[in-house]
């Protein structure tokens, strides 16, 4: 999808397989992620958004390849194609002891800055930490570095000795911040970072996100719930419903020209401050979203979209091309578009 892109990810699936009875055999599977794909360019923000439980933090954990980690008999499935500067690594076929040799190159910042944080170690240790594990910088270089770290993430020498509990949510945030770029990683997974702060802070950490950004050239994968967050920082989004994605393509086509229903149908709920628009239509889906363990057959979106047809029970759509670089995985989408460029010629 991008030229040059981070990297690739192919039909991933993470399956995380449910025991039962007494012999513990094996009774069914949650599809977590069930077949997504997209990739993130260089220097790109990515947004991937979607309600709780369709497999948001999934897909992120498994890019870190750590899920081994969280449940050892998960299976995964599809590529994971990360194109270093030297090499071209898939990490879905690496064991977890052969990722650690890349753990310098992609960071995760995660929701919960006070889980996050050991918090038997001090700010300066927490931020070093990768730099001893990764680098072969010497011990004066290494603290050198983690002032200067800390200076841009906004904090100060002083704060180098304290330890996490003698900061706020937002300033534990940034030593997150500083922890993930301390290496100079090529990709940050960044899931749902500003969700667990006050809404005050949370633009002050974004803007902070952005600005560094550019600075470290770094790319990120930026994961929210709250579709208004990631249009402001994102380049591109992806819209991910129960373990698919509907849609992928530039930030303002997604956000201002959605094409899939469910995209539409998330978009609605976003409250506008451009009085222009305050007419848009807010659609209310019915229904709840179906269990991952028992997913509807064709499009999982069928069961509350309110524009299914019989077609969309049969087979999962693909994300199919609507514009250059806009993608929809939507069988209704995809003809009336076709009857459309019928009509033109
Ligand atoms: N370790 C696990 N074992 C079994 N199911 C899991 C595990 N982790 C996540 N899931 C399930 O996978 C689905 C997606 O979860 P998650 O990726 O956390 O979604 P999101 O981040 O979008 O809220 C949910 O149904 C969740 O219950
Ligand atoms: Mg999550």
């Amino acid at each position: 999808m991008s030229r040059h892109p981070v990297v690739d990810v192919r039909g991933l699936k993470v399956h995380f397989p449910i025991y039962g009875g007494v012999i513990s055999k094996k009774v069914g599977t949650v599809k977590a992620v069930d077949g997504v794909s997209f990739s993130i360019g260089k220097r790109e923000i990515v947004g991937l958004v979607g309600e709780s439980g369709c497999g948001k933090t999934t897909v992120g954990r498994a890019m870190i390849n750590i899920l081994h980690h969280v449940a050892p008999d998960v299976e995964i499935g599809g590529r994971i194609l990360y194109h270093f500067e030297d090499e071209v690594v898939d990490f879905a076929t690496l064991s977890p002891r052969e990722t650690r040799k890349y753990r310098s190159r992609v960071q995760m910042i995660f929701q919960d800055p006070y889980a996050s944080l050991n918090p038997r170690m001090t700010v300066s240790q927490i931020v070093e930490e990768p730099l001893k594990l990764h680098t072969d910088m010497s011990e004066p270089d290494r603290r050198n570095y983690v002032i200067d770290l800390l200076g841009k993430v906004g904090l100060q020498a002083v704060h180098a000795e304290r330890f996490p509990h003698e900061f706020s949510g937002g300033q534990r945030q940034r030593v997150g911040i500083a922890r993930a770029l301390a290496t100079n990683p090529d990709l940050i997974i960044c899931d749902e970072p500003v969700s667990a702060l006050d809404v005050s802070i949370q633009a002050q950490v974004i803007n902070l996100m952005m600005d560094l950004q550019k600075e470290f050239d770094v790319s990120f994968l930026f994961i929210a719930h709250d579709l208004s967050v990631v249009e402001h920082i994102s380049d591109s989004i992806a819209v991910m419903y129960l373990g698919n994605l509907m849609e992928f393509g530039p930030s303002n086509q997604v956000y201002h020209h959605p094409q899939h229903p469910y995209s539409k149908a998330l978009l609605s709920a976003v409250p506008i401050p451009d009085p222009n628009q305050k007419n848009r239509e807010r659609i209310v889906l019915e229904g709840d979203v179906p269990t991952p363990i028992d997913k509807p057959s064709g499009c999982s979106f069928r069961t509350r979209c309110p524009i299914v047809e019989a077609i969309c029970s049969e087979d999962v759509p693909e994300l199919e091309t609507h514009d250059p670089d806009h993608w929809v995985a939507c069988p209704i989408v995809k003809k009336t578009n076709e009857v459309k460029s019928n009509e033109i010629q």
